[in-house]
This record gives structure tokens, sequence and C-alpha cells, in this order.
């Protein structure tokens, strides 16, 4: 037998109810923030991700889906959602739209990594990006919008963490005072990170390694290195999420793991999930379309990783079922069965009957098995009479209808 890959999952029908659940609110969100879908590639060219998503992150050293096509070309797997958005905002001219241009995405992601519960290697993302804007409240609207989500769909014990990790000038103050920090304790710290202490010192305040931990947790924080724009804009970005009535903490360790971000940064954390517990990141990212060959144009976003939402325990609605199952005792009633099922279906109305030649005794085990809200048998005499009994299976109640009147006493009687 041939088994899934590791680090991936089928959706099978039983569950499938939950995802549509979550997609299904993810657009509804989307649509009232005025939010349109994008869509973009699977896979791109392996350098927007080495520009975009940053050479020294985990994504792109250790955790990317690289091969090269049969043309010699180096094609990756979208780690991430923002690069791709981020390229075809540059490719399609759409700075030249109507700013601000809010985008948001359903789309499966691939990251080599070793895989554990709420860890995938194959998982999906609801995102948005809006892009034009430098404005706070910019930064308060997408928070807010990933909240509502969150509220939707019926998730407990969310909590939302944000930081500032500032703009290009405090960075380099801040980059500055990070190396003096840690160089005295690079010795003691993993390769990665004395990597990283050239390249982007920024990147050790994320690091998994014990042995790092130790000295980052007494490292210089970001929030005392903010130029005052910087400050003032998240002060602001405070403010008016506090005029929202959406509480958070402000949390100077969170850097986030990919290089683009600039000012504002969040995750909104579970719980309830485990290790994996971050739902849902996001923040700011200003220097992204510059970076990848387009205009100066500010941007911010989110993305949820969906199998964590389930995992947090999502409020969805129950399967869904059939409305009424018709069985059959004999050919020629099995055959009105089938008439009227599919009479049913042509008006939308969710209907069964028997497809696997059954006994009425074993027909009605598996209509209360599929959960059929109504069931009805047709024989000889209902034929002759052209009246049934249509049982609600919910409290054994009985009623008395014509054949030809099942769509009309379904669409009054049923409460799906
Ligand atoms: P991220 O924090 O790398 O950000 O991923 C966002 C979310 O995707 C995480 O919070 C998590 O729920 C989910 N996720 C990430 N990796 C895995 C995995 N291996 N298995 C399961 N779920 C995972 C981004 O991807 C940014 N593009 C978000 C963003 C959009 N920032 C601005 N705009």
């Amino acid at each position: 037998m041939i088994n899934i890959p590791k680090g991936t999952k089928d959706v099978l029908p039983e569950q499938s109810h939950l995802w549509q659940f979550i997609e299904d609110t993810a657009r509804e969100v989307a649509a009232s923030f005025n939010l349109r879908e994008i869509r973009t590639p699977v896979f791109e060219h392996t350098e927007l991700f080495l520009r975009g998503v940053g050479e020294t992150t985990d994504v792109v050293t250790k955790e990317m889906y690289t091969f090269e096509d049969k043309g010699g070309r180096s094609i990756t797997l979208k780690p991430e959602g923002t690069a791709g958005v981020a390229r075809s905002f540059i490719e399609n001219g759409l700075q030249n739209s109507a700013l601000p241009l809010k985008a948001y995405y359903i789309a499966p992601c691939y990251r080599y990594e070793r895989p554990q519960k709420g860890r995938l290697r194959e998982f999906h993302q609801f995102g948005i990006e809006t892009f034009g804007s430098a404005q706070p409240e910019t930064d308060a609207e997408v928070i807010f919008a990933a909240h509502t989500f969150l509220q939707k769909l019926g998730i407990k014990g969310a909590e939302l963490e944000i930081n500032s990790i500032g703009c290009k000038t405090c960075r380099a103050e801040y980059n500055r005072a990070l190396k003096e920090y840690f160089r005295p304790h690079l010795k003691d710290m993993c390769a990665t990170c004395n990597d990283r202490f050239e390249k982007n010192p920024l990147r050790i305040i994320d690091c998994k390694e014990e042995r790092c931990k130790a000295f980052t947790a007494g490292a210089p924080k970001i929030l005392d290195y903010l130029c005052p724009d910087c400050k003032q804009h998240f002060k602001k970005v405070q403010s008016y999420l506090t005029a929202l009535n959406v509480k958070f903490t402000v949390n100077s360790s969170i850097v986030r793991g990919l290089d683009y971000y600039t000012r504002t940064v969040f995750e909104f954390v579970s719980t309830q999930v485990g290790t994996q517990g971050t739902l849902c990141g996001g923040g700011r990212y200003d220097g992204l379309i510059e970076e990848l060959g387009g205009g100066n144009v500010p941007a911010i976003g989110f993305a949820a990783g969906l199998e964590r939402l389930l995992l947090a325990g999502v409020n969805a609605p129950q399967a869904p079922a059939p409305v009424i199952y018709v069985g059959g005792m004999d050919e020629p009633s099995r055959l009105k069965a089938f008439e009227l099922v599919n009479g049913l279906r042509a008006q939308n109305v969710a209907a069964e009957c028997d497809l696997m030649g059954r006994s009425v005794k074993a027909q009605l085990k598996y209509a209360d098995k599929i959960g059929a809200e109504f069931t009805a048998i047709i024989g000889g005499s209902e034929l002759e009479s052209g009246a049934c009994n249509v049982k609600r299976m919910r409290d054994g109640q009985i009623f008395q209808v014509k054949l030809a009147d099942i769509y009309p006493f379904v669409s009054d009687n049923s409460n799906r």
C-alpha cells in the first residue's frame, strides 16, 4: 500500500464540513472588510522567497520545497502567501488601482518542518493583505479582521500579542545594541545564531535552541529603541484597538519568523493547542514591495493556519445530512422512490434513496445512520393510493403525505 507523504493530511468526507465552515466564515469576514480574493500559483521562482521572506529565516534556510523544473529553473512551492501576492501586486500594476488594495486568499503552503501536532508539511492559510496605507488605523483594522474571524469561528482562549519591530532607522540602532549584547556570548551560541549575528541579529531573538534562549531572555528590547515616528505609530495602533474593545498585551519578544516585517507585528496565540499555539500571525511590511522591485508601497496583513484553528476547536454547525430518505419495497416502488428523490434534488432538497439493493429493514437502518430528517417507504399500496407515511425521525411523528406533495411537505416542515 502507498501511504500519504509525511506531514500531510487527507480531509475526509466526514470532516469536510468543518473546513467548509472555516472557509465560508473566512469569505464572509473578508467580504465585510471589503477584501477581494486573489489567487496566485502554488509555486513561484525560488528567488522570490529568498528576497521576500529573507535568506536568514528558518523558512528559507531549512524548510523550502525547492526543485529544478524540466527547463532548469529553480522553483519553490510557496511556504507562505505574502510574497506571491506582493509579486502579483507589482507584476499586475495594482499600485495604479484604487488604494488601499485589499485582498485575501485561502491556499495551501508547504514547509519541510518536523511534523508534530499543529505542524505540518502541507498546511492551509487564510490570509489577508492590504497595500497602500501607512496609517495606524489600517494596522488596527487588519488585527480586528483576524479578531472577528476567530470570534465568528467560536474559538475560545485566543490571546492577542502585539509588538513593534521598528523601521529601517530604529532597527539599525537596535541591531547595533543586539550585537554589542550578544558578542561576548557568541562562542556559547548555535552556529546559525553566529551566522545571524553577521547578517540579521534580530533573528537571534527568535532562536528555538535552548542554549541560545538562555541569552536572548536578557537581550535589549526593541521597544526601547523605536524612533519617535515608530513609537507614535505603535501608540496609535494601540489606541485604535482599545477603541474597538480588542484586548491585547504588548510582548516585546515577538519578532516573527519572516524578514519582511516592519513596525507592527502581532500573533493570536491559543491556550488550548499546546506548543504550536500560534493560530494567526502577521504584521506590517512596508519595505517588501520595494525590495521586490515595485514602488514605495506600505502594506500589512496576516495569515491564520486552518489546521490549527481546527485544533483550537471551531463551533461548526452539524455535518450535513439528507432531509428525506425515500425507500422502496419492490421494483415499481423503488422506481417511484428514485423518481421522487431525484425530483427533490432538482429542487435543491438533499434527498437519498437506495443504491445498494437493500431490504426495507436495511434501508431504514441506513436512513437512520446517515441522519435523514424524514423517511418514507413506498410499496404497492402507496403507489395505488398516491400517498405515503412520512416519519419525522427526531420524534417518530408520522405524517400522511401525497406522493405529489412531498416537495411542499419538506419545504414547510424541514429544519435544515
Ligand atoms: P507565519 O507566522 O509563518 O506567517 O504563518 C501564519 C500561520 O500559518 C501560523 O500562525 C500558523 O497558524 C500557520 N502555520 C505556519 N506554519 C505551519 C505549519 N508548518 N503547519 C501548520 N500551520 C502552520 C506567514 O505565513 C505570513 N505570510 C503572514 C502574513 C501575511 N504576514 C503578513 N501578511
